[in-house]
């Protein structure tokens, strides 16, 4: 572990890495403190995650502690993953008390604008009061995903955006709001005295790299913009395999560098595919290599690069060939010796 280079010193912007708390221990965590600067939790920051099995706001979150209490005592950045989402969100945010669907009316907008509004103000005011204020010296957090996957993978809207419940219910204006709400709640009641936004606020999703989608993302993130909504920066996830022509990961961020946001790389991996052949591993070398290079090559427009997860068993793509950079046993791939752009085989 201590012989090779860490990947964060090869860059000019934070590496990031998702995790949980089998990360923040024993040979795992001296892997991921060589080489990475910055943690996402995997899980344990989305929405289910803070609430018990009655609906209500946890008292603890042992999983966000343990990795908040990891990135303070190793002065590691958090990158916050996901305010708002349709995936792994209690189903009573969209019910009524009779557990029926919420209607989409004055009423059940109502409703849901105060939930929405009090879970993003629950999640800020417990990461603030265990880890001190936005921006302070004691929080590492600097970054959450707002609203995750709103855009829509086909091209029949003609808002580009996914019907998800938040969308039946209140239309594009969720976004909005979760916008408004979180720069409230995280950069403004919960800022440090003097701290002038601290927490950047991103919009995210995946398949940016390709054509439809990434037209509708873009269409989306301009008209945010326009009518005012504080959004700091624009996630590609970029779940990817060897198939995806890096070029196509340089022409999304190229496609929003005329806009006033950052970027960030939110969830690399790069799947083989099946069986995972040595000289697969060899293509996929380049494959990180030339992908470091083009993030290298923008790292202005880049607020960081984050892969998601620390070793190819613990990937959620593991079925579909090795995805990261390092393997079970802790090595290096040469995935790795891509990412710092050292010597690969030919
Ligand atoms: O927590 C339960 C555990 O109690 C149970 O024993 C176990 C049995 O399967 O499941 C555990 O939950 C799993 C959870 O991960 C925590 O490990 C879920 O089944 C599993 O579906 C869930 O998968 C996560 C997935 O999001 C869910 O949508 C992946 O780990 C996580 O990598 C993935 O991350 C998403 C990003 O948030 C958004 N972008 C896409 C990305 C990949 O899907």
């Amino acid at each position: 572990i201590e012989d090779l280079t860490g990947i964060g010193e090869t860059v000019d912007f934070p590496v990031g890495v998702a995790i949980d708390s089998r990360e923040t221990s024993g040979a795992a965590s001296e892997l991921l403190l060589r080489h990475f600067d910055q943690v996402t939790a995997e899980n344990f920051m989305k929405p289910e995650a803070w609430y018990d099995a009655d609906g209500d706001f946890v008292s603890a979150n042992a999983e966000a502690d343990a990795l908040m209490d990891f990135a303070q005592e190793h002065d590691l950045g958090v990158y916050g993953h996901v305010l708002v989402w349709h995936g792994q969100t209690p189903a009573r945010f969209f019910q009524d008390d009779a557990g029926a669907p919420l209607a989409a009316d004055e009423a059940g907008r109502a409703v849901l604008r105060d939930r929405l509004r009090t879970h993003i103000f629950d999640v800020a005011e417990y990461l603030a009061g265990k880890y001190g204020p936005f921006g302070s010296e004691t929080n590492p957090l600097r970054a959450f995903d707002v609203v995750n996957e709103v855009v829509s993978d086909g091209s029949e809207f003609a808002d580009g955006l996914r019907r998800s419940e938040w969308y039946r219910i209140l239309g594009e204006e969720f976004i909005d709001l979760s916008f408004a709400y979180a720069d409230e709640a995280f950069n403004e009641v919960h800022a440090a005295d003097g701290a002038d936004r601290p927490i950047a606020l991103f919009i995210n999703d995946y398949n940016t790299e390709q054509g439809g989608k990434q037209e509708r993302y873009r269409a989306l993130v301009e008209r945010l913009l326009e009518r005012g909504a504080p959004v700091d920066g624009v996630g590609h996830q970029f779940h990817v395999s060897l198939a995806m022509p890096v070029s196509a990961l340089e022409q999304a961020i190229v496609a929003f560098e005329d806009l006033p946001v950052t970027q960030a790389v939110t969830e690399l991996d790069v799947t083989t595919g099946t069986p995972v052949t040595q000289a697969k591993l060899v293509d996929q070398g380049y494959y990180y290599r030339d992908a470091f290079r083009v993030f290298r090559e923008h790292a202005d427009s880049l607020y960081s690069v984050t892969v998601w997860g620390l070793t190819d068993g613990r990937s959620w793509r593991a079925g579909s060939g090795a995805p990261l950079l390092f393997d079970d046993q802790y090595r290096a791939k040469p995935a790795y010796f891509g990412a710092v752009d050292g010597e690969l085989p030919a």
